[in-house]
């Protein structure tokens, strides 16, 4: 298959990287010192299964290029001008694997401004639990097992033949890609975990496994409780005690790993902020709900970016 990747950074690299080996074409759509470095030696994997692969690299997605698939894999925040690049292009099956809340809503209505007139049947929203790094331009490092969770065929609704062929597409290139009943749950229990996690990483400038003893443990529980009451209050099936569960776990899991919000202040980008914590300040706003400590958080996260320092892309 003909698959674009737009937006690739880690994880698209990842996802690419393991398409080329099965015989996809891929196209990696991504940033200059990041292509340039795949044009000159190739794109390099680092990890369990180490591979130097040499997919198609470019800055942007020429006109006229076909595709059978697309992977938008950018941060939420460079989500609305990928969509405006994708809507203008006849429509395929499209993942949204972005962290956050109300990606599809975004998504949709952004493909419908740039020109598609069914959005719904070609977005397939996923969640992603595939840990990656970008640890230099053209090598990206795969920190451990993930997988790609995607709607059901009950599920998915309009998208569920694009849902189809995505879960085939990465399944073939080794991908591990569940399916469930309730999608919504997940993209929950994620959001959940990103709220309590990365934001106290992200503050204190220390990795994922730092937020498993007190005190910055009480820190990600206070937010995690707050994000559970939102869920709840929007009938997502999440309780407090299976929230607490995932947070243990992934934070064991990447306890080494810097989180992506950290790595994104360190590097001077934007960070998804806004996309999970500010969302969920909104929503808890608008139900009247006090929410002190996400409050707290995000203010201090955008004190925090409007201070720092840019030091590259
Ligand atoms: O955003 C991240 O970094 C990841 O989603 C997670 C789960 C917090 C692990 O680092």
């Amino acid at each position: 298959m003909r698959v674009v990747v737009l937006g690739a950074g880690a994880i698209g690299s990842l996802l690419g990287a393991r398409l080329v080996s099965a015989g996809h074409d891929v196209l990696l759509v991504g940033r200059a010192d990041h292509v340039a470095a795949i044009r000159a030696d190739g794109l390099r994997i680092l990890g369990r299964e180490p591979v130097v692969v040499h997919p198609r690299a470019a800055t942007r997605w020429e006109p006229g290029e076909p595709s059978d698939a697309c992977l938008v894999t950018t941060k939420t925040f460079d989500l609305p001008a990928a969509l405006a690049e994708l809507g203008t292009r006849p429509p395929v099956p499209t993942l949204l694997p972005q962290n956050g809340l109300g990606i599809d809503r975004l998504a949709r209505s952004g493909l419908r401004d740039a020109g598609w007139t069914e959005p719904d049947r070609w977005t397939v929203r996923a969640v992603n639990s595939i840990p990656a790094t970008l640890v230099a331009p053209g090598t990206v490092r795969a920190a451990g097992d993930g997988e790609i969770v995607l709607a059901d065929a009950a599920g998915a609704g309009p998208a569920a033949a694009g849902t189809d062929v995505l879960a085939d597409l990465l399944r073939s290139g080794g991908v591990r890609v569940r399916r469930v009943a309730d999608l919504e749950a997940e993209v929950w229990r994620k959001a959940v975990v990103n709220a309590a996690i990365n934001p106290v990483t992200a503050l204190h400038g220390v990795v994922n496994g730092s937020v498993r003893s007190d005190p910055l443990r009480s820190e990600s529980l206070a937010l995690l409780r707050e994000a559970v009451a939102i869920a709840r209050a929007e009938s997502a099936s999440l309780t407090e005690m299976q929230a607490e569960e995932d947070f243990d776990r992934v934070s064991r899991a990447t306890a080494e790993n810097r989180s992506s919000m950290l790595q994104d202040l360190e590097r001077g980008r934007p960070t998804e902020i806004e996309a999970i914590s500010g969302e969920l300040l909104r929503r808890g706003e608008a139900r009247g709900l006090s929410m002190p400590a996400t409050r707290a958080a995000v203010q201090a996260m955008r004190e925090r970016a409007r201070g720092r320092t840019p030091q590259g892309s």
